[in-house]
């Protein structure tokens, strides 16, 4: 996965961490620890320089091994006021995402921004068809966030260790999913927006031709039209 260093959108840019952001990140955090401290374990009030090198340094090493991509958030006026990245440990074909804003610079949709602008970062990689933010219930603002940013909520499960409940939500990318009908009357232009789903393409073919049309991404459904025709049904 290659995602961009830089992502720039209409509020603020996304740029991949820098050593000499370290300052600029440890008076962001001690500035909101108030809003920070409920929902990141990290953010504590010894939260200091160290520890603001120490995530660069493993965000930059994470980013060169191709495991999380961290990135700070920064205002046209060149100012880090927060920290975002895509994160692969929920496994294969699935990215999560993370963020966290300055609290003088909250409530302006920022976060919004970010997580719909590394959403589409995130989908644009091979191999991934998921992304997800996860969050404690009470974080209200949180979820605000994913839903205005087109995630939609999966549900919520209670964490293991009894801390609390987590909110799951996910935006998928485009999946091109066959059907097949016979004797179509097609009346109006095939679309239905109301699901998110969309007809991008109708073909009448004879049916060898539609199972060789199908076999090479849907070896299911080009079965079933095998079978159908063996069975004289096709
Ligand atoms: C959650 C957080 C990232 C939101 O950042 P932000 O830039 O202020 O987010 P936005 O401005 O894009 O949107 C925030 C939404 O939450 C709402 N909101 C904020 N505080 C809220 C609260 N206490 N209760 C309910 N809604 C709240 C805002 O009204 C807004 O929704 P609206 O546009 O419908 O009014 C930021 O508050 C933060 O960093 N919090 C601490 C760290 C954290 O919780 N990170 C997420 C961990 S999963």
């Amino acid at each position: 996965m290659t995602p961009p260093e830089t992502v720039p959108t209409a509020v603020v840019d996304l740029v991949r961490w820098r050593p000499e952001w370290a300052p600029s990140l440890a008076s962001a955090v001690e500035a909101s620890l108030a809003e920070l401290a409920p929902y990141m374990p990290w953010a504590t009030p010894t939260y200091g320089l160290a520890d603001a090198r120490t995530y660069i340094d493993g965000s930059i090493a994470d980013w060169d091994a191709g495991t999380n991509w961290n990135y700070a958030i920064v205002t046209r006026a060149g100012e880090v006021v927060g920290s975002t990245g895509l994160m692969t440990r929920l496994g294969p074909g699935v990215l999560e995402i993370g963020y966290w804003l300055h609290t003088g610079h909250a409530g302006r949709g920022y976060a919004t921004t970010v997580a719909q602008a590394l959403a589409t970062v995130g989908l644009a990689q091979p191999g991934i068809e998921t992304v997800v933010i996860r969050h404690d219930a009470a974080n209200v603002a949180s979820g605000r966030v994913a839903e205005k940013a087109g995630f939609i909520r999966i549900g919520s499960v209670d964490v293991a260790d009894g801390s609390g409940v987590e909110v799951r939500w996910e935006r998928r990318g485009a999946a091109r999913v066959p059907m097949i009908a016979t004797d179509v009357v097609i009346e109006h232009p095939p679309t239905n927006p109301a699901d998110g789903e969309e007809v991008v393409e109708v073909a009448v073919l004879p049916v060898a031709e539609a199972v060789a049309f199908l076999a090479p991404e849907d070896l299911i459904h080009a079965d079933v039209l095998r079978l159908a025709a063996e069975m004289g049904l096709a």
